[in-house]
């Protein structure tokens, strides 16, 4: 079976198929669809839209995003959320510091990626690549390569002499570093090596990381975009989030960490989040800082 096959007794000529595809594949001739290039996309927009359902598509990697926490949609056109649910579960995500020992399940898990999936990705590449641990023990084994990560840097940071050269070398981030963050994170490593207190994934029993493999056009946004479909569809999910950006810092840095994780080197994460059942529920939304918006005449 071809990638792309248009039945002709049933297409009426509408030229939908022509205006939409990115790749401009489909031409008419005789009033009928036509394929004339090359399906470079696999996006089928092409069979998606077609209102006589002439457009068949065929790529053998790819299937519907079928859930299995969750029924099947039983309409193809996804009827419209209204706004104010839409808002009301944007402003209810907020980043949880707080879980509850209850470890997410794997079905629940493997629905979130197949919710991530569903983002939009540059040239349809979908070169993410989704890694979860779902054992708080594994959190907590992982944050203890993320914590000696932070006690290395900061006894670097300690070092004056040392902060005063890189920036005479035109190297100013230890310096930046130490003002900004040095003692938060001195704190929390006394926490984590003392008490036992993880004020690095705040006790959360479960993480996803979201990285992406070489040749995405566009890795970050790409896999910064499923997240944010994780964020939200845990949230409607009664999980809790949090985004942990010290961990990526520290995966970049320290190549040996994402080794422990059997994530291959040619990946690169973008994003960790911390998941699992919040023991508090926020009450009120968030309040963010005013934005003036350039209307460009
Ligand atoms: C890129 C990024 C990295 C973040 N890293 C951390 C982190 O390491 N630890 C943490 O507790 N929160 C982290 N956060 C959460 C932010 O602090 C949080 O989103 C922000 O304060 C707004 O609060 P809200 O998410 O509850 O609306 C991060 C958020 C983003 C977007």
């Amino acid at each position: 079976m071809k990638p792309v096959e248009i039945n002709p007794e049933l297409c009426s000529g509408c030229r939908i198929c022509v205006r939409i595809c990115p790749a401009r594949a489909f031409t008419l001739v005789n009033n009928t669809a036509v394929l004339n290039g090359e399906c470079t996309f696999l996006c089928d927009h092409c069979a998606a839209a077609c209102p006589q359902a002439a457009i068949i598509t065929n790529f053998p990697e790819f299937a519907y995003c079928r859930l299995l926490t969750i029924p099947d949609p039983t309409t193809l056109a996804p009827a419209p959320v209204p706004p104010a649910e839409l808002v009301r579960l944007m402003q209810a995500r907020r980043s949880c510091r707080l879980y509850t020992d209850r470890e997410p399940g794997r079905r629940i898990l493997t629905d979130l990626v197949t919710i991530a999936k569903t983002a939009p990705s540059g040239t349809n590449s979908q070169q993410w690549t989704f890694s979860i641990i779902n054992k708080r023990s594994r959190v907590i084994e992982f944050g203890t390569e993320i914590a000696a990560y932070y006690k290395k840097l900061n006894r670097l940071a300690e070092m004056k002499w040392l902060r005063q050269i890189l920036q005479l070398c035109g190297k100013p981030e230890l310096n930046h570093y130490y003002r900004e963050y040095y003692e938060p994170i001195k704190e929390g490593l006394d926490l984590w090596y003392e008490k036992n207190e993880d004020r690095l994934f705040h006790g959360a029993p479960a993480l996803i990381f979201i990285g992406a493999r070489p040749g995405a056009g566009c890795p970050a946004e790409d896999a910064l975009l499923a997240t944010q479909n994780i964020l939200l569809a845990a949230e409607s999910m009664g999980l809790g989030t949090c985004l942990i950006g010290f961990a990526v810092e520290a995966m970049r840095r320290d190549a040996g960490i994402q080794k422990t994780l059997n994530i291959p080197a040619s990946e690169k994460i973008y994003s960790v989040i911390a998941l699992g059942y919040p023991a508090i529920k926020f009450q009120r939304p968030a309040q963010r800082r005013k934005v003036a918006i350039n209307w460009i005449a």
